[in-house]
């Protein structure tokens, strides 16, 4: 596989940068701590043998891989979906079709706007993957060196990569205006949808990389020691930031101090009780949208070690630095921009998006399927899949229907992005979803970079390490369900 050299060239800079940038606020304690060996093999949260038994009895996955795999070798994000291989399918079909089918991009077109996608979250896993793909399929190299290289057409998508990654709901019909107005570097509406698409994938999938701690290229320099940090930059700061969200999820949970076990068992038995208590009878529609409302408001909230995260260090200096050091800066316009700021500035209005008002199965799939054809069948096949898959088990519990559980997991994320289904009970999500769950989802969804191992081990510690990549499924699916919605609404607003 060519490129290889540059990619470790790449890796060591960067890796020397976070060396650099960590000694301030290190003491030598937290050093070796941080610098424990990691899980090897595909990613860092699951032990290597849970991935491979999955990937030893399931030929199709190489069958999946040969066919879909734009690279041709089975990558580390591929081998842990592989623990759900229907949904891997579905999955590699329609990322398949969006980076090689025909389609209204040229292909180099396509990775580079992955690689800005993911660069917004230092997914540096994926930036790399799509920095190989991109010179594969003739893109100039010249670009590589960052946002001033490419063509204005390019670059004015800057804007909406960020409002999309982090506050989609800001987009409006005027940022769509601008982007397709006659002119020089306008761009065509088929165009702009295939962009849109990419980049609400690449962003998804970023979450998905650091929420189930795949595993990067193997540094020949760094080979013990400082991996964790190829997982998740923010290690070093994390520790405390852990210590504060475990504290915080010690003292403010519902359920108290219990263990693992009795944690499930309560879990199972408040799930029961919503069955029956929802058989009896109906909150009215004004309570429900109460519960909503509540619900949005407590998710802005939640602590995610965003807030506390290396607070001997002023935030924005430490923004600076990393982006000003790290390779994959160069991608990124505006690195201060995040979900972050929004609710640390006070700026605690999110509007509310009535799902009714515009749905992906009425709206979104059948104008993103005209402008682009058949990726509508495709996107939806894998919400559809990703949302149905059940096993029917709950850690060591057999023949459980789960479904309330999917649903609170997927309208969540929705809330967090201020998406309200008003035939949905909020106060389900607050009956199931503990508070470290909740820290964890918000981090995955919202900014994924800061994910750690500890946040992964400290929910569900009952349940199987499966059914945390199906929570990371979900996620990631309803997070890029939540994008295309805001794009494609104002979208349909621009039109009409
Ligand atoms: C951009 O606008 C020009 C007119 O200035 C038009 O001919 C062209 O088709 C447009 N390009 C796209 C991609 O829509
Ligand atoms: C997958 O992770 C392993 C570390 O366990 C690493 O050696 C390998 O290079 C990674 N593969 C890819 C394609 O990134
Ligand atoms: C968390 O609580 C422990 C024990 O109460 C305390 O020692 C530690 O300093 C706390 N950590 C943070 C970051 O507040
Ligand atoms: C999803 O599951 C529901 C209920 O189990 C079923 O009615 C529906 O047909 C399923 N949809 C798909 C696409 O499998």
């Amino acid at each position: 596989v060519g490129g290889g050299g540059g990619r470790y060239r790449h890796w060591t800079n960067f890796m020397l940068s976070i060396r650099e940038h960590c000694k301030g606020p290190l003491n030598q304690e937290k050093r070796i701590r941080v610098s424990q060996p990691l899980t090897r093999g595909p990613s860092a949260f699951i032990p290597e043998k849970e991935v491979m038994q999955a990937n030893g009895l399931n030929e199709r996955t190489n069958l999946l891989v040969e066919e879909y795999s734009t690279s041709g070798r089975l990558d580390n994000i591929t081998q842990v979906m592989s623990l759900h291989s229907q949904y891997l399918e579905s999955f590699l079909r329609s990322q398949f079709y969006m980076l090689r089918m025909d389609g209204p991009l040229p292909l180099p077109y396509r990775h580079y706007i992955a690689i800005m996608a993911a660069a917004r979250h230092q997914c540096s896993y994926l930036v790399n993957m799509h920095v190989d793909e991109f010179l594969k399929t003739g893109g100039i190299a010249e670009w590589l060196n960052g946002l001033e290289y490419i063509p204005q057409r390019l670059k004015n998508l800057n804007e909406i990569n960020k409002l999309l990654a982090h506050r989609p709901w800001l987009i409006t019909k005027e940022h769509i205006q601008k982007l397709v107005k006659t002119g020089e570097n306008n761009w065509s509406l088929p165009e702009l949808v295939h962009a849109v698409v990419l980049l609400a994938h690449y962003h998804a999938l970023a979450s998905f990389v650091f929420g189930s701690g795949i595993n990067p290229e193997r540094d020949p320099d760094t080979s013990n020691g400082f991996r964790l940090i190829a997982v998740n930059k923010f290690c070093v700061c994390d520790l405390a930031n852990d210590n504060n969200i475990e504290n915080a999820s010690l003292t403010s949970s519902n359920f108290g101090f219990v263990d693992s076990l009795s944690e499930l068992e309560a879990l199972m038995e408040r799930m029961k009780r919503l069955q029956e208590e929802k058989e009896e009878e109906e909150a009215s529609q004004e309570e429900m949208a109460t519960r909503f409302e509540k619900e949005k408001k407590e998710s802005l909230l939640v602590v995610t070690g965003a807030d506390t995260f290396c607070s001997s260090v002023p935030n924005a200096a430490f923004d600076d630095e990393i982006v000003s050091t790290s390779d994959v800066s160069r991608y990124v316009e505006d690195p201060g921009f995040g979900y972050k700021d929004f609710a640390r500035r006070g700026e605690e209005h999110l509007p509310t998006f009535r799902a009714q008002d515009y749905t992906w199965e009425n709206h979104g799939f059948s104008l993103v399927n005209r402008l682009y054809s058949d990726i509508g069948h495709l996107l939806d096949e894998k919400f559809r899949m990703v949302y149905n898959l059940t096993y029917n088990t709950m850690a060591t519990h057999e023949g459980v229907d789960t479904t309330m559980l999917r649903r609170a997991l997927f309208n969540y994320v929705h809330c967090m992005f201020g998406i309200r289904y008003d035939d949905y009970d909020y106060g389900e999500v607050n009956q199931l979803l503990e508070r470290s769950l909740k820290v964890y989802i918000k981090t995955v969804t919202c900014y994924p970079e800061r994910t750690t191992k500890r946040m992964y081990d400290s929910y569900w510690r009952q349940f199987k390490h499966s059914e945390k990549v199906h929570v990371n499924l979900l996620l990631m699916e309803a997070r890029m369900q939540a994008e295309l919605l805001y794009a494609l609404r104002a979208i349909t607003r621009h039109l009409t």
